[in-house]
């Protein structure tokens, strides 16, 4: 059988059960998406943008939030999204991360209009190719630092040994194989976001969206987060898009844009933009 490659992962069946010609049109767990729809996206290679969002716009209940939002995310571009609290900085993740859609304008992941994309396929998406680290981890509390690593890769039907070994694999990037049957609540801050940046991982994301990654931590803690997104990122090749209301933990990034007034603008360079901790009026 012919397998085929993931350029920065290795080969697919690392990630997902092996491609079969006759099953391409089976449908899996992603409740209705067709294995084939799984492994475009999961092995998708082409060149542009990872993420292009073009003059979008939502509301909620008649309040508008984002009101013509345009920015782009090169392959394996590293980006800050900075504004002031309420600004729409969340929102915009959850429509990159296609949590939520949006009223109007152009969201596109790789090229592919998020909008025309059923909410099986949007779903199939973020269980492939878009990872999210959450400001207060969101780890399952009852499982263990592996059983939560292992879930996503559990989602898209990997084989248990497989499974297993992707799991120490994870844990060992991350640093923290010595917890990995530790329950979040026996863990500190920093171990929890290590964990949930592991399991962010798991399907070997070409997007990482990282809401305030570090603003639940101690500085110290923070720092290290960051260098290990950076170094992950890097290491993968993994595109970012980081909400963050730090100046400093722009360093990691190329860029920096500033939410405001609904919109999207760049702001300074890495490591001096300003911070965006005031509040709306
Ligand atoms: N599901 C929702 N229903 C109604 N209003 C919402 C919803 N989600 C967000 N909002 C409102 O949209 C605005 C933007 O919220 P959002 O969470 O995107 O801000 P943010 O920039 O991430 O802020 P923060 O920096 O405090 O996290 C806020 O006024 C918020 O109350
Ligand atoms: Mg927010």
């Amino acid at each position: 059988m012919k397998r085929g490659r993931w350029p920065e992962f290795g080969p697919i069946p690392a990630i997902l059960p092996p491609r079969r010609k006759k099953r391409a049109r089976r449908v899996c767990g992603f409740g209705g998406c067709s294995y084939a729809f799984i492994y475009r996206m999961a092995g998708n290679t082409k060149d542009g943008p990872v993420l292009e969002a073009e003059d979008l716009s939502k509301s909620y209940a008649h309040v508008p939030i984002l009101d013509g939002v345009s920015l782009r995310v090169e392959r394996a571009e590293r980006v800050a999204l900075m504004g002031p609290s309420g600004s729409g900085k969340t929102t915009f993740l959850n429509l990159a991360g296609g949590i939520d859609t949006p009223d109007s304008g152009s969201l596109r992941f790789e090229g592919r209009e998020m909008s025309e994309m059923s909410s099986d396929e949007r779903a199939a998406l973020r269980r492939t190719a878009v990872g999210t680290v959450f400001q207060f981890f969101h780890l399952l509390p009852t499982m263990t630092a592996s059983e939560n690593v292992e879930v996503p890769l559990r989602l898209l039907g990997m084989d248990r040994a497989e499974r297993k070994r992707r799991v120490r694999e994870l844990l060992e990037e991350t640093g923290v194989t010595h917890r990995a049957e530790a329950l979040p609540s026996e863990m500190s801050g920093g171990e929890m976001q290590r964990v949930a940046l592991a399991r962010s991982l798991a399907p070997a994301p070409r997007l990482l969206l990282a809401d305030e990654p570090t603003g639940n931590l101690d500085s110290a803690t923070g720092q290290r987060i960051l260098d290990l997104i950076e170094s992950v990122c890097r290491h993968h090749g993994t595109a970012l898009l980081m909400v963050t209301h730090n100046p400093d933990a722009t360093r990691i990034c190329h860029r920096v844009l500033h939410m405001r007034d609904g919109r999207v603008a760049e702001a300074g360079t890495p490591g001096s933009a300003k911070g965006g901790a005031e509040h709306r009026a």
